[in-house]
């Protein structure tokens, strides 16, 4: 369980971290703007600019993005009027030393890995317990379709062994015990696998699931993470 306080600290960092990435937007830019709290610090902070007369425009990753940016004066648009972005800043579950992610901790990874596909740079904003050093920790989201879902399970956990993992595969419910549906209308898989020692690996397997739309690995995709922690702020490059 986490302690009041450390909550409070994490919240801090996360803050710290998306203020960091305001740094690297710029006039006139086209921005993917993505879920989860920390995306959400990142929404809050831009807004404050936006009011100050900044003029760029945003592709919301979910709609409980588009509802804060709207709430808070931030311009939208889609991917649809505006299919090239500058810059997505998103958030993260887990980040390994490749900048490779896990995401869809609040089951919006499908548009994540559009937006963040259409865009020419990724920056991924995180508190320091986000970074580690192998993946799988935190159970991977894939999200599904509906249609055949015993089945689609059964060939996740085949696909999910034949990339040399193992552990319980989960269909996803909200608080309330429903079950969890996403933006898309599909359902989230979570595997906790507890490591995963090929991402690449995986996510071809995992690809090769018809039932499957997408997966919470992103692979490639962000160039630069920005981490706050009780040692400050710092900014990690891709090699
Ligand atoms: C949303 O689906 C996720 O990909 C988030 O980016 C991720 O879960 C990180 O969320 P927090 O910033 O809330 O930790």
């Amino acid at each position: 369980m986490l302690t009041l306080e450390r909550t409070a600290d994490l919240d801090r960092w996360k803050r710290e971290a998306a203020r960091g990435a305001l740094d690297f937007v710029r006039p006139g830019m086209r921005l993917g703007l993505g879920s989860g709290s920390t995306a959400a610090h990142f929404v809050e902070l831009l807004a404050e600019r936006v009011r100050a007369g900044l003029d760029v425009v945003g592709v919301p990753t979910s709609e409980a993005t588009a509802a804060q940016a709207m709430r808070l004066g931030v311009p939208l648009t889609t991917l649809d009027e505006a299919p090239e972005l500058d810059l997505t800043i998103d958030g993260a579950d887990e980040i390994d030393h490749e900048l490779t992610l896990i995401k869809g901790g609040g089951g919006a990874l499908l548009r994540e890995k559009i937006v963040a596909m259409a865009s020419r740079d990724m920056i991924v904003v995180a508190d320091e317990s986000k970074r580690v050093e192998r993946l799988g920790r935190f159970a991977l989201p894939i999200e599904v379709v509906d249609f055949g879902l015993a089945a689609t399970t059964r060939a996740v956990a085949a696909a999910v062994r034949g990339a040399g993992c193992d552990g319980p595969i989960r269909l996803r419910h909200r608080p309330d015990g429903l079950v969890f549906v996403t933006d898309q209308g599909h359902l989230i898989l979570d595997a906790g696998l507890g490591q995963i020692p090929d991402a690449r690996l995986l996510a071809l397997r995992l690809a090769e699931v018809p039932g499957v739309v997408e997966h919470g690995l992103f692979i490639g995709l962000a160039r630069r993470a920005i981490l706050a922690g009780r040692e400050g702020v710092r900014v990690i490059e891709r090699s």
